[in-house]
């Protein structure tokens, strides 16, 4: 059996829609639900933790009502949002997902459960531009694309082992973006990579509604 923590604890900064964009609608349902409903269907996650704020904690219940998922109240950043999931695991396996990322691909979670079995793991994607090392607006070292991959969630851990990550990375307030990360650099262990669905894209900007209008 699997828990599952969807961040849903943002602000949406960069999408500027004056609300939380995991509130946003596409085709008349929210794209926070559309990430609580796959993971509701999917009877080997016994456990939905919801990670919001305590100003739209409300709005997601409501959103939400009648469905089984557990609320947890979030931080100001998502590493704290995280952690604050983390403590109401109750599962061996946790995945961690991005309540923005509505996209969810079956194949993708079934490639998680397997690999987690043995190795924590990521979904990832591959470089389609070329990318730079850049230091003020100048051009610093060239980079090979290929050593480089994008990462997505879900993030599939044993649970004891991230929390213990996730420990000393906030007694130590060593500060990352995502949990593998925090996984790989705080316990130098290794971390799988998993190339997931190019469709699954976190909604950050405006044209990402776009994309997501054409795949969901
Ligand atoms: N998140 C969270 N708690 C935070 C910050 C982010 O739970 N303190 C969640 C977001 O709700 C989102 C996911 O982490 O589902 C990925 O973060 P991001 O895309 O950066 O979302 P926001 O922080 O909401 O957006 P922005 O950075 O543009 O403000
Ligand atoms: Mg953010």
């Amino acid at each position: 059996m699997y828990s599952v923590i969807i961040l849903a604890a943002g602000k949406g900064t960069r999408l500027n829609l004056g609300y939380n964009k995991v509130f946003y609608e596409i085709k008349q349902k929210s794209i926070l639900e559309y990430s609580v409903d796959y993971f509701l269907k999917d009877s080997s996650f016994s456990e939905i933790i919801v990670v919001t704020s305590e100003k739209d904690q409300n709005q997601v219940k409501e959103l939400l009502k009648g469905k089984d998922f557990k609320i947890v109240l979030g931080g100001i950043t998502r590493q704290e949002s995280v952690y604050n999931g983390l403590k109401k695991v109750s599962n061996k396996y946790v995945m961690i997902h991005d309540g923005a990322r509505p996209f969810i691909d079956k194949n993708d979670i079934e490639k998680l459960k397997s690999t987690v079995k043995e190795n924590p793991c990521v979904l990832a994607k591959k470089v389609k531009d070329s990318i730079a090392k850049v230091s003020f607006g100048k051009l610093k070292s060239y980079v090979n694309r290929d050593n480089y991959m994008l990462l997505q969630t879900p993030q599939a851990f044993l649970t004891d082992k991230i929390v213990k990550a996730y420990e000393q990375a906030m007694a130590s307030e060593n500060s990352y973006s995502d949990d593998a990360s925090l996984y790989m650099q705080e316990l130098q262990e290794d971390v799988i990579i998993l190339e997931g669905n190019e469709n699954n894209i976190k909604l950050t900007t405006e044209l990402d509604i776009k994309i997501l209008e054409a795949v969901l």
